[in-house]
C-alpha cells in the first residue's frame, strides 16, 4: 500500500513556530510528528510514503528522521500550492497503481488505516473518507451519509448544527482512499480542492465513509498543538511514547532538582534540566536540552529544544520555540515565541505571537 500525504500547508495558524519549521515536524511529546504518523503508517502495512510539499521542503526533509523499517519515503516539492486535490494528483500521478491512501499530515489519531482500506476494497469504492465524531461541527467538514456508508452531500463549516441531525456530527477526518481513476477528475495546472471540488462531484458514483472512533486531532493551532502534547504524554493516543494518565516521563540525561515539583502528565526530553524549587506540569513537555530555571512556573506548555525559562519567570498555556528565552520573571500566558524569540526579564505576554 502506498500513502501520499499532504504537508504543504504553511501551517499559519500555528505561527510563529511554523515560521522556519513546518508543521509536520514539529515536536509531538518530543518526536517529530511525521515520525509517529510514519509508525502509524508501518503499523498498517504502508511500504511507501510519498509527502507532497512546497513549504519548507528542506527543514521538512532533516526534521523527518529515519523512517520505520520497511518504508520508504520520498518527498515530492511542488513549485507552487496545488491544494488538496492537486497536490494528490502531483504526488501520485505515475507513482501509483491502485487503491491508496491519501492524508492530511497534520491529524494525530489512532484510527486504523487499515479498516479504512479494508472497507474501500469490500465495498469496491471509488473513494473512501474517514471520518471522526465531533461535538461542534461549526470548524469542520460534515460528511452527511447513509446506513450503508453511502456519501448524500457535505455541508463545509456549518454556522450551526441546524438540520444535520443529532450529535455526534461525523466530519471528514482527512484520510481517504483513493482510486487511480480519481487522479483523472482533477484538472491541473490549477489549485483545486478533493473537499470542494472533487469529493461533491463523486456523490452517487462510489463515494463511501467510513466511521472510526479513535483519537482525533488536527495540529494546526496553538490550542490543539498544547492538547495534542498533552494527550500524547498522558495516553490518550497511541503513540511510542506509552504515555499515560499523570505521567511523569523524565529522559535518563535530563536532570531535575530534588526538590523541583513535577506533575503529570509530564514528559522532559534528553539533556532538558529543572531547577531547583521550579515547579513543571501538568500537561507539559520539556524538549531536549531545553532549561527550567529555579522558581519558574511551566504550565499547560510546550518548550521545544534548547528553549529557556529565567528564575520566577511563569508559561502558562505557551509554546517556547526552538532556543527561545522567557526571562527572568517574565509571565507568557496564552502565547507563542517564535526560533530565538524572547520574552524579556519581567515582560507580560498575553495571548500574543512573537513575532507577529
Ligand atoms: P493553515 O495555514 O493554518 O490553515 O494550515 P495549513 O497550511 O496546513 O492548511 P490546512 O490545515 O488547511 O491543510 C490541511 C493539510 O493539507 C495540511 O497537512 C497541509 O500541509 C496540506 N495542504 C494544504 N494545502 C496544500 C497544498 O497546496 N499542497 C500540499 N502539498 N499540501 C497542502
Amino acid at each position: 500500500m502506498i500513502a501520499v500525504v499532504l504537508v504543504g500547508g504553511e501551517g499559519t495558524r500555528l505561527r510563529p513556530l511554523t515560521l522556519d519549521e513546518p508543521k509536520p515536524v514539529l515536536p509531538i511529546g518530543g518526536v517529530p510528528f511525521m515520525s509517529l504518523l510514519l509508525d502509524r503508517l508501518a503499523a498498517a502495512g504502508v511500504t511507501k510514503v510519498i509527502l507532497s510539499c512546497g513549504y519548507l521542503p528542506d527543514r521538512l526533509r532533516a526534521g523527518i528522521g529515519t523512517p520505520p523499517p520497511g518504508v520508504d519515503v520520498e518527498v515530492v516539492v511542488e513549485d507552487e500550492p496545488l491544494g488538496t486535490a492537486g497536490a494528490i494528483r502531483f504526488a501520485a500521478v505515475g507513482r501509483v497503481d491502485g487503491p491508496f491512501l491519501a492524508l492530511n499530515g497534520d491529524v494525530l489519531g489512532d484510527a486504523d488505516f487499515g479498516a479504512l482500506v479494508a472497507a474501500h476494497r469490500t465495498a469496491g469504492a471509488t473513494a473512501s473518507i474517514g471520518l471522526t465524531p465531533v461535538d461542534d461541527p461549526t470548524r469542520f467538514g460534515v460528511v452527511v451519509h447513509d446506513a450503508q456508508g453511502n456519501v448524500e452531500r457535505f455541508v463545509e463549516k456549518p454556522p450551526n448544527a441546524d438540520g444535520l441531525g443529532p450529535a455526534p456530527w461525523w466530519v471528514n477526518a482527512g484520510a481517504y482512499v483513493l482510486d487511480p481513476s480519481v487522479l483523472d477528475m482533477i484538472p491541473s495546472g490549477r489549485m483545486v480542492s478533493i473537499e470542494r471540488e472533487v469529493f461533491p462531484e463523486l456523490v452517487g458514483r462510489g463515494l463511501i465513509c467510513v466511521r472510526s472512533e479513535g483519537y482525533w486531532r488536527d495540529i494546526g493551532t496553538l490550542e490543539s498543538f498544547l492538547t495534542a502534547n498533552a494527550d500524547a504524554v498522558a495516553g490518550r493516543v497511541h503513540t511510542r511514547l506509552g504515555g499515560s494518565e499523570n505521567a511523569v516521563l523524565i529522559d535518563p540525561s535530563a536532570t531535575v532538582a530534588d526538590d523541583a515539583i513535577v506533575i503529570g502528565p509530564v514528559l522532559i526530553a534528553a539533556g532538558a534540566s529543572i531547577g531547583a524549587g521550579a515547579e513543571v506540569g501538568p500537561d507539559v513537555v520539556i524538549g531536549a536540552g531545553a532549561t527550567v530555571a529555579p522558581d519558574a512556573t511551566v504550565r499547560g506548555s510546550v518548550l521545544l529544544a534548547g528553549a529557556r525559562v529565567s528564575a520566577l519567570a511563569t508559561v502558562e498555556r505557551s509554546a517556547i520555540g526552538l532556543n527561545a528565552l522567557v526571562g527572568e520573571r517574565a509571565r507568557v500566558i496564552d502565547s507563542a515565541l517564535g526560533t530565538d524569540e524572547a520574552a524579556g526579564a519581567g515582560e507580560e505576554l498575553v495571548g500574543e505571537r512573537r513575532p507577529s
